[in-house]
């Protein structure tokens, strides 16, 4: 089936002359023979049907094109029909903030906005135009999820599960699995996934860069597909599934003496480290917990994001002053590279627990 862009045009033969010799189309069918009323156009990927006695209004017809010496220009036809050419819309490029922040969102007054297929997303990261996505995305109860056969061309993009769980299936790496709480999965690019259903009102963190990735429709391939390939190379990525009940956790000494507990994930190493995950805690010595100091290496970061997973904690920014942040809350420290960074998180509860999430300044170079 073929549709056609149906145009009015009173005046047949000029308008067919703007399409023709002015727009560049070629026709395809004119009808009938003596004294033209209708005519298939077509140029340019689109086909239009030009109606003489179509009783609609003229058009605005916006086409994106790659050419730079059509780029803002406007031609109007006989009947007002007019075309617009504009940048198409690939080539489009929006200047990204340089600027450091360190901010933290508060989940008690989170702004949630609706999604498609019911999910509902916060945005954690602070106003501006980030080269970052960084979302919390809840699907109440439970059930299966209309999604389809889709990939991303995105950079580096991970996928925490903070609450109840989700049927997931990956291309090249076998049947469906269930994504628990506390999982965390690194989606390479352009690997073919779909999320197939979800339980227990399903809540992932979902950190993603660049910001102006765009996400494709799959419509040959079925998942699970046949082929069994779990160390196979997306660019220079592989998926990994990351699972809680594996997690272990060791001491990490910091620079200046303390120590706080860390869970890593093997994401640094599955995404060629264009971007880490890792799991933090206090540790416990007799009956005092240590302050979490995040590792100098985020010095040198674009992009950090801690999640409070579970209790309560302090968060200290040199930038600004002290903070008590609970469950829910999200710190971000975004371009801070520059300018070195310094948040610290003091006097945990026993039972505190961060998601941090890295993406360093510069992608590896293999
Ligand atoms: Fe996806």
């Amino acid at each position: 089936m073929k549709f056609h862009l149906v145009i009015a045009s009173p005046s047949f033969d000029e308008g067919l002359a703007f399409f023709l010799d002015e727009l560049g189309f070629t026709l395809e069918r004119i009808t009938p023979s003596e004294n033209p009323s209708l005519a298939i156009l077509t140029g340019f990927g689109i086909s239009i049907c030009l109606d003489k006695n179509a009783e609609i209004g003229p058009v605005v017809i916006r086409v994106s094109t790659e050419d730079p010496d059509l780029h803002g220009l406007e031609k109007t036809g006989p009947n007002g029909t007019k075309i617009i050419y504009d940048l198409n819309p690939d080539e489009k490029t929006y200047p990204m903030s340089e600027e450091p922040s360190i901010a933290i969102s508060e989940g008690s007054s989170a702004h949630w906005t609706d999604g498609r297929a019911g999910m509902k997303y916060r945005n954690l990261l602070p106003q501006g135009n980030w080269n970052y996505i960084a979302s919390q995305i809840k699907v109440p109860g439970s059930g299966p999820v209309p999604d389809w056969v889709h990939y991303h061309d995105a950079q580096f993009q991970i996928i925490y599960c903070y609450k109840g769980s989700a049927k997931l299936v990956y291309e090249d790496q076998g049947d469906p699995f269930i994504f628990n709480a506390g999982d965390c999965v690194l989606q390479p690019p352009y690997i073919r996934h779909q999320v197939l259903e979800s339980y227990d009102g399903l809540e992932v963190i979902e950190i993603v860069t660049p910001a102006n990735h765009s996400t494709f429709s799959d419509h040959t391939m079925n998942l699970p597909n046949d082929t069994h390939h779990p160390a196979r190379y997306f660019e220079d990525q592989t998926f990994i599934w990351d699972k809680a009940a594996n997690r272990q956790w060791h001491s990490l000494e910091t620079a200046n003496g303390s120590s706080h507990e860390i869970a890593k994930t093997g994401i640094e190493i599955a995404s060629a480290r264009n971007g880490d995950v890792q799991l933090l805690r206090p540790s416990r010595s007799g009956e005092t917990l240590s302050d979490i100091i995040p590792s100098p290496q985020q010095v040198s970061s674009k992009f950090t994001l801690w999640f409070v997973l579970s209790g309560t904690a302090v968060c200290d920014r040199s930038s600004s002053g002290q903070q008590r942040i609970y469950e829910n809350d999200a710190i971000s420290a975004l371009n801070t590279h520059e300018e070195g960074m310094d948040v610290v998180f003091r006097n945990p509860s026993s039972d505190f627990s961060l998601l941090e999430v890295r993406i360093p300044l510069k992608p590896p170079e293999n």
